[in-house]
């Protein structure tokens, strides 16, 4: 029998040990661990029908129950009541009644009057009622990022159909019950993820169709986004922007990981065609250490619930290496406390092209052989070429009447549409978890020494058809 060495066990957290279903003890066979893990990538049996390329009669006006009017819920209340007549907001819920007020109030004053929309809160759990309604076509979800799951899939069960702010699961379990739920209903299930529609995302996207990139090898995509102090602030006052219950800051107390992997991951997906063709097989993720969140802590007042708090456990970088199964690599980045500019990188590189954000700049190798990003004239040209079309056609609506440079209301525009005139969504409920499920899995491969782990593939296979992306579909 083979002599077992120290190398042959993993020493694990109660966390990592409790996700990979082990328990009991500290130290594991690297066997056992292993078999573990594999098992994250097998699917467990369907319980309905894949709902790729899944059609509903159309609805000529689409009935709206949003959950959470919040920072980013107040925002939508705007952005969905410009698509009027197309949509129209029935009733809100939010736990807290001064929010749900603020949210009537700013659709009476668009809409010049009295507004005859429900109103639920007072609890946590009071939004249920606005599920169960009977007037309801879709259920738009914008709570806080543990709320999402449980909501999503009780509105699908009350045969609704459902968006939801991103991401849109927290845990590989949540991942799978949301799929598994929306393939026994046959809803439409769909992350809210508005970077997929930016204007500089849908013109590379449009590149990459027109093969101007050439052959894709690798990309870099991250959240970069200082909100250190905002996180920490404690208050009900809507215009500090905190968050209810600090419910970020709360996640960075207690998680490694990456918390926030969509919006710089969901445009890189479109490009490769992850899920239509690519997918992603596994990643590394290494983390920083912490020094922001328990330096800061101390000048938070006292009332604080973080004041003076000596441990956080999210680092203040966290990185991550994608690799897919046609062997391109992809650098994912979250870092929200470090003194930085905004930033997504939006970067891609082909054999023909490469392509970087923040600012914007291409390089092209007909054009010196791509030593230099192309000039001025050039880069003009290239926009105006490859324009996509959806913003060609609604840009003047869409810088008037959504955030985030116009694309929230792309975004929703898109959605209306095609719940309109019976088209599937452009983003599925696959591409929602596939992306959202970074978050346990750069969690699981920080605490387990950044070891490789493989990702489940949610299609069950139907990844390798090389299907179009919608993104340019009846527009
Ligand atoms: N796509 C984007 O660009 C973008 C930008 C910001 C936030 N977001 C996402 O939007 C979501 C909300 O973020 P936010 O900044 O608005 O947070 P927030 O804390 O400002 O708002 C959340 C709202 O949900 C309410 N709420 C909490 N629990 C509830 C419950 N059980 N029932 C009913 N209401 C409940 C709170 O009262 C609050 O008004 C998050 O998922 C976040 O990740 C997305």
């Amino acid at each position: 029998m083979k002599k077992q060495n120290r190398r042959d066990f993993l020493r694990l957290s109660a966390l990592s040990a409790g996700f990979l279903g082990l328990s009991g003890k500290k130290v594991f066979a690297k066997s056992e661990v292993e078999a573990r893990l594999n098992s994250i990538a097998s699917a467990p049996d369907a319980l309905g029908r894949s709902v790729i390329g899944l059609r509903h009669d159309p609805i000529e006006q689409v009935r709206i129950g949003i959950i959470g009017v919040g920072n980013r819920g107040y925002g939508h209340v705007k952005t969905i009541n410009a698509l009027q007549p197309h949509a129209k907001i029935v009733a809100i819920a939010d736990a807290r009644e001064s929010r749900a007020k603020r949210a009537l109030e700013r659709l009476e004053k668009l809409n010049g009057g009295k507004s005859k929309v429900k109103l639920y809160y007072g609890d946590e759990e009071v939004w249920k009622k606005l599920v169960e309604r009977k007037d309801i076509d879709l259920v738009v979800v914008v709570t806080p990022v543990p709320e999402h799951a449980h909501m999503v899939i009780y509105a699908m069960k009350q045969g609704k159909h459902v968006v939801s702010e991103v991401p849109i699961s927290f845990t590989l379990q949540e991942a799978w019950d949301i799929v598994n739920t929306a393939e026994q209903t046959q809803r439409h299930c769909m992350m809210l993820e508005n970077v997929c529609y930016g204007e500089e995302e849908l013109w590379v996207l449009n590149m990459v169709r027109n093969n101007v990139f050439g052959k894709l090898t690798h990309a870099e995509a991250g959240y970069l986004h200082p909100i250190l102090q905002k996180m920490f602030i404690k208050s009900d006052d809507p215009s500090t922007g905190a968050y209810y219950k600090q419910w970020r800051l709360r996640l960075h107390a207690e998680n490694h990981g990456n918390l926030y992997p969509t919006h710089g991951l969901g445009p890189v997906a479109n490009y490769m065609k992850v899920n239509r063709g690519d997918r992603f097989d596994y990643l590394v993720s290494v983390e920083s250490v912490e020094e922001s969140l328990h330096e800061y802590s101390p000048l938070s007042p006292k009332n604080n619930d973080f004041y003076d708090r000596k441990y956080f456990s999210h680092g203040d970088m966290n990185s991550a290496l994608i690799k897919t199964a046609k062997g391109r690599s992809i650098l994912l980045q979250h870092d929200v406390v470090s003194p930085r500019p905004y930033s997504r990188i939006n970067a891609l590189a082909g054999t023909k092209a490469y392509h970087e954000g923040y600012p914007s700049r291409l390089s092209m190798y007909d054009v010196g052989f791509g030593h230099h990003w192309v000039d001025d004239a050039k880069y003009k040209e290239m926009r105006e070429k490859y324009e996509h079309p959806i913003w060609k056609k609604m840009k003047q609506q869409a810088l008037e009447n959504g955030g985030h440079g116009g694309m929230d209301y792309i975004l929703f525009y898109r959605l209306i549409h095609n719940l309109n005139n019976g088209y599937p969504m452009d983003m599925d409920v696959y591409d929602g978890v596939n992306w959202s499920v970074i978050v346990p899995l750069t969690k699981l491969s920080v605490e387990l020494g950044s070891i490789p782990v493989k990702f489940p593939d949610f299609t069950r296979g139907r990844w390798q058809e090389d299907r179009e992306l919608r993104f340019f579909e009846n527009v």
